[in-house]
């Protein structure tokens, strides 16, 4: 058999992201931004959206334009499903059809459900989890027409291990998860997937002591970083044969020790 036909032989180095168009939500900073970057060093050109992070989300843009790529910056507040739709068509027509949606736009509000009101509860639901569907409704639809493109949320883990004092946001995570194996059904070919961080940067606020607890809760003693999350979301949208998954990048820290 011709070595060069054995269907064992590895296909040569990842296909990588070029002539593709990316759409990420919440990429001013932080997990958003590393995704946004590394999406444009593997090729892709990156619409990238921010609600009040303008400045920022400017930043990246230039810093993805110094990457030889195209970028642009577009603003919804994704409690506003025609602000979504607003920004979908903005991207398209800045850069051309977005064939890659990363979902990374979300809040983490704690609340204490004794005291939870109705507001509580659809702000959590109406940013992590409405959200989220919206963009994958209007760029996966046009992905699905077009036959091809892929889609990646980013969930979390506490879906399985809750936190007791943000219930509606791990409640919206995990329906994140769910709405990802139904897309994976309802868009397909477009492929579907999800993300589960553990613990990767806390907010500014965040006790030191809940912190020390969350790293001695995974399995390797320390958070992550954006980029674990980044090359995960990069590492989906290049692996042609996964759809409908859920793939923890957590250290361990759904086994909770
Ligand atoms: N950080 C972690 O350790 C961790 C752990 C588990 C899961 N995650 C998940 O990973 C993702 C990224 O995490 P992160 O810590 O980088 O997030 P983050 O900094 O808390 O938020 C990301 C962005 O979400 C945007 N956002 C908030 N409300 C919005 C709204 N109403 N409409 C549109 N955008 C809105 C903000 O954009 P603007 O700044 O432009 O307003 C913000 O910059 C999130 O889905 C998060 O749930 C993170």
């Amino acid at each position: 058999m011709d070595a060069a036909q054995d269907p064992t032989d590895p296909p040569g180095p990842a296909p990588g992201l070029a002539g593709q168009t990316a759409l990420v939500t919440g990429a001013g900073l932080r997990i958003g931004r590393a995704i946004a970057l590394e999406l444009a060093r593997r090729g892709a050109d990156v619409a990238v959206h921010v609600n009040r992070s303008v400045g920022p989300g400017e930043a990246v843009a230039d810093e993805i334009r110094g990457l030889g790529r195209r970028a642009c910056v577009v603003t919804a507040d994704q409690r506003d499903v025609a602000a979504i739709e607003a920004a979908c068509a903005r991207a398209a027509n800045e850069l051309g059809p977005v064939s890659l949606l990363a979902n990374s736009a979300a809040i983490w509000p704690s609340v204490d459900v004794t005291e939870a009101t109705q507001e509580d509860f659809d702000l959590a639901l109406e940013v992590n989890l409405r959200g989220p569907f919206f963009w994958a409704r209007y760029l996966g639809a046009a992905m699905k027409a077009r036959g091809r493109g892929a889609i990646v949320s980013i969930a979390d883990v506490s879906a399985f291990r809750p936190w007791a004092d943000a219930v509606p946001y791990c409640m919206a995570k995990a329906g994140v998860i769910s709405m990802t194996y139904g897309l994976a059904k309802a868009l397909a070919p477009v492929r579907v997937n999800a993300i589960g961080p553990g613990p990767i940067v806390f907010p500014p606020d965040y006790p030191p002591e809940k912190a020390r607890a969350d790293r001695e809760a995974t399995l390797r003693g320390r958070e992550g970083e954006p980029a674990d999350i980044a090359r995960a979301v990069a590492f989906l949208f290049e692996s042609d044969n996964v759809t409908g998954t859920f793939l923890p990048v957590d250290g361990g820290y759904r086994f909770g020790i």
